[in-house]
């Protein structure tokens, strides 16, 4: 099976081009960007959180599957990356994007906001995640990836995502589906609890 989602966001191929020139080294995975798409289709109306915009891939992907009521708040720190995502997206009116700290911006946000969250940078993944999880409504969808062993992984990253993936798994309000494929992905559903 040829597992390449098909008709990207018309807008992809111009920030991929912007982002290999940029030298962003961190973009996601176009096959991951398949799945965002759908589970993004999966919430009409809902509100959506990315987590490090870095240059607007993924939220293109995430903008090609949200309906016209949905709404996307994206937040990145480093305004060379953000300044690419707002080129090619700040025409969408569906779409917030944050020059902030997650960190810091977390703690400030009324809780049970958000329908799905993808965290894709240190905040609300390997740190921070409780303040992050908070922000989920119930039956919302957490999403993180990047969880595939690499070869210029920083000390101790191999034990990180262990430790991600175990506070997941032992969580009595979240359902967990790990996928070994594209950049290795975990999905988690927030439930009332056991
Ligand atoms: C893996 S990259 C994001 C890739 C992006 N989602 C995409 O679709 O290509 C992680 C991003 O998180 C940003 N970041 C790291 N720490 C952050 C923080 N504390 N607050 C906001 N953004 C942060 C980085 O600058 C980087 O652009």
């Amino acid at each position: 099976m040829d597992d390449d989602p098909i008709r990207p966001p018309s807008v992809l191929a111009a920030i991929w081009h912007d982002s290999q020139k940029a030298g962003f080294n961190f973009p996601s995975d176009y096959k991951l960007g398949g799945l965002l798409r759908v589970l993004a289709a999966s919430k009409p109306g809902g509100r959506l959180l990315e987590v490090g915009t870095g240059t607007g891939l993924a939220a293109a992907w995430l903008l090609d599957g949200m309906d016209a009521r949905a709404h996307l708040v994206s937040i990145e720190a480093e305004g060379r990356w953000a300044a690419i995502a707002a080129k090619h997206l700040r025409g969408d009116p569906r779409l917030t994007l944050l020059d902030a700290d997650a960190f810091s911006w977390f703690g400030g946000q009324p809780a049970a906001s958000y329908d799905l969250v993808f965290a894709d940078a240190m905040p609300g993944k390997f740190d921070g995640f409780e303040a992050l999880w908070r922000l989920l409504k119930p039956g919302g969808l957490y999403i993180i990836d990047d969880l595939m062993p690499k070869d210029d992984w920083p000390p101790g990253q191999a034990a990180r995502v262990q430790a991600v993936l175990d506070q997941l798994d032992a969580r009595s309000d979240a359902q967990v589906a790990r996928l070994a494929w594209s950049s290795d992905i975990a999905i988690a559903a927030k439930t009332e609890g056991r």
